[in-house]
């Protein structure tokens, strides 16, 4: 396999996981999502009932986070320990904290240490967050900005949950968390020499194959 970086960055619910999931797959690369990272320290902090208000005891717990993620696109599995948190750190009680694990910039440093760990351990691979063609991996062979309009963003995450959701609360939920975390890194702007794809007005089929076009440019 080559040696590549594929760096995504973008805003809840651009459909970054999954376009980079199967863009992964079919390239037949690794896969990190660095937000199941910061979901997975959210859900230790908690689990340790760690007031995330305490920035040294967040970090301190952070550092000594024994976590474990896989990076096979097809199978993807987190652990804290011994514990599959895989489902448990994508419910709604972490996703209203992640931001407060994110913004600490000790436990920050801690997380793009590890990724860049795994990144150049995998060689070939699709890292996806807000900070990977800026911070965590601004040398990528491919750097992407997935974008896609509010609308098109809300339409997505209402039909991921099942369009059970009010659609107003979900509004103030996908907006909330954009404006926390713009507060850790701007995933708004692309930075120079980041391309921008925006997704309002394609398919998920055609938004892959626009990622992996530019990934076979670079090849
Ligand atoms: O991508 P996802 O929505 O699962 O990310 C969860 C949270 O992790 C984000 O809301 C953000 O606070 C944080 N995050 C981050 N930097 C990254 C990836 C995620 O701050 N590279």
């Amino acid at each position: 396999a080559p040696r590549m970086i594929i760096a995504v960055d973008g805003p809840s619910g651009s459909g970054k996981s999954s376009v980079c999931r199967a863009a992964a797959t079919h390239l037949g690369a690794g896969y990190l999502d660095t937000g199941a990272m910061y979901r997975a320290a959210t859900w230790y902090c908690l689990d340790q009932q760690i007031d995330l208000d305490d920035e040294e005891a967040v970090a301190v717990a952070v550092e000594e986070l024994p976590m474990n993620i896989s990076t096979d696109p097809d199978h993807q599995v987190i652990c804290v320990g011994s514990q599959d948190v895989t489902d448990a750190i994508r419910e709604p009680r972490i996703s209203e904290k992640v931001s407060e694990v994110a913004t600490n910039r000790r436990a920050r440093s801690l997380l793009v240490a590890a990724q860049r760990r795994i990144i150049d351990e995998a060689g070939f691979i699709v890292a996806e967050g807000r900070d990977i063609t800026t911070v965590v991996a601004p040398d990528a062979q491919v750097r992407v900005l997935l974008t896609a309009s509010a609308e098109a963003r809300l339409r997505r995450r209402g039909a991921q949950l099942g369009g059970t959701q009010d659609a107003e609360a979900l509004k103030k939920q996908v907006l909330e968390r954009d404006k926390k975390d713009s507060a850790a890194s701007n995933f708004t702007e692309a930075a120079d020499g980041v391309a921008v794809l925006d997704s309002s007005d394609l398919t998920f089929q055609e938004t892959v194959d626009s990622l992996i076009g530019r990934v076979q440019i670079a090849q």
